[in-house]
């Protein structure tokens, strides 16, 4: 499958489902330029967050036409107070002051964090401008993890030319961006979140494979017994879910393999969702299959989060912004 016709119908959904998007790089031209751009195709209804001065002054040197989007300013008097209080209210039991809860609120990142934590947006899209850890720190601390799961995680839609293989050609990776070394019930969590992935970005049944250098016991290791762990755990947590390992790589996607190496499985052979057994797996694994097939690479989509706020690359162009603005808004309103 070609990455472009993921994302069409990524934007397809996004058109139809109403939902609001903070930006809150709005000093940056390339995210002035992309809530154009997603108010316009009707993706999102765009807020962008930030000094309206500011924003209005970039806007018209940029020769962009704000009408119809939404600015917020974090430090209008009656936002602050909201912000900052529920800031306040969120972080003191870690010994912040609430001086500097009110300064940490005038900040747009975490500024349109909180319009997410109260609901005032349905998802946010940052990280043009701030780093991962930046973006991830605020998304942590105050919208945290989905209820249930012990951890935020990352993926990848990983788009080959292979269409016999995932779903036509397209697979979710995880984690690739996010958790260096997950513990095996932390790597259960990245998996349930990730078969949630597969059903939003790829329409498809998730069928999970827990990777390791080991199928079905064939070898013996530390390393190999976390992953049968986590698959303990992911099948307790949620028997509803096809999640099996522990498989290598081939068996989970080469039926000719998995008939050999462990035909009594449901997924091997057919798996769509890979689940690598810590960070340095799945970011090699993504970034090889991405040069070595020829695949498109998707991410990361951060999962696994209360709520939806996606990091982007501070290389991301306009139209990239805009797709993960698609991609927010179709994720926003999964169950
Ligand atoms: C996000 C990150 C910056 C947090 O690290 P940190 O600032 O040192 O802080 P901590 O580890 O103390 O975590 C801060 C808070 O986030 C929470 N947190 C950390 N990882 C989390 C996760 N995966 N999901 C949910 N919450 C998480 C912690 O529990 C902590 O919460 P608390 O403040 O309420 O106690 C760190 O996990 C990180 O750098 N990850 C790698 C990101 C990256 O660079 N990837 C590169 C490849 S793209």
């Amino acid at each position: 499958m070609d990455e472009s016709v993921v994302m069409q119908r990524i934007i397809e959904r996004a058109q139809s489902l109403n939902q609001t998007v903070a930006l809150p790089e709005a000093a940056d031209p390339r995210t002035i330029h992309a809530g154009r751009m997603a108010q316009d195709a009707n993706i999102a209804d765009v807020i962008l967050v930030g000094n309206p001065d500011q924003i209005a002054s970039l806007a018209k040197s940029e020769g962009v036409d704000l009408a119809g989007i939404e600015i917020v300013d974090p430090d209008d008097p009656e936002q602050h107070a909201t912000n900052a209080a529920l800031y306040y209210d969120l972080r003191k039991h870690k010994g912040i002051s609430e001086a500097d809860a009110a300064g940490i609120a005038s900040d747009p990142l975490y500024a349109a964090t909180l319009l997410l934590k109260r609901e005032i947006v349905d998802c946010t899209v940052q990280g043009a401008v701030h780093s991962t850890p930046d973006v991830l720190r605020a998304l942590f601390q105050i919208i945290g993890a989905a209820e249930g799961i012990s951890l935020a995680s990352s993926c990848f839609v990983m788009t080959t030319p292979l269409e016999d293989m995932g779903v036509n050609g397209a697979f979710i990776y995880a984690d690739a961006g996010v958790n260096p070394n997950p513990t095996a019930e932390q790597l259960a969590d990245i998996a349930i979140s990730s078969a949630e992935s597969t059903r939003v970005y790829l329409e498809a049944e998730p069928k999970v494979a827990m990777l390791s250098f080991s199928t079905m016991g064939s070898a013996k290791h530390p390393d190999v017994d976390k992953v049968i762990e986590a698959t303990r755990i992911a099948n307790e947590k949620r028997p509803d879910l096809l999640i099996e390992g522990e498989l290598q790589g081939d068996a989970a996607i080469v039926p000719e393999v998995a008939a050999s190496k462990c035909p009594q499985s449901k997924i091997a052979g057919r798996a769509n969702t890979l689940i690598f057994p810590d960070l340095g797996a799945g970011n090699i694994a993504y970034k090889l299959t991405q040069r070595l097939a020829r695949a498109g690479a998707y991410g990361p989509l951060l999962q696994g989060l209360a709520k939806v706020g996606m990091d982007l690359s501070r290389g991301a162009t306009a139209a990239d912004i805009c797709n993960v603005c698609a991609i927010a808004a179709v994720r926003a309103t999964a169950p």
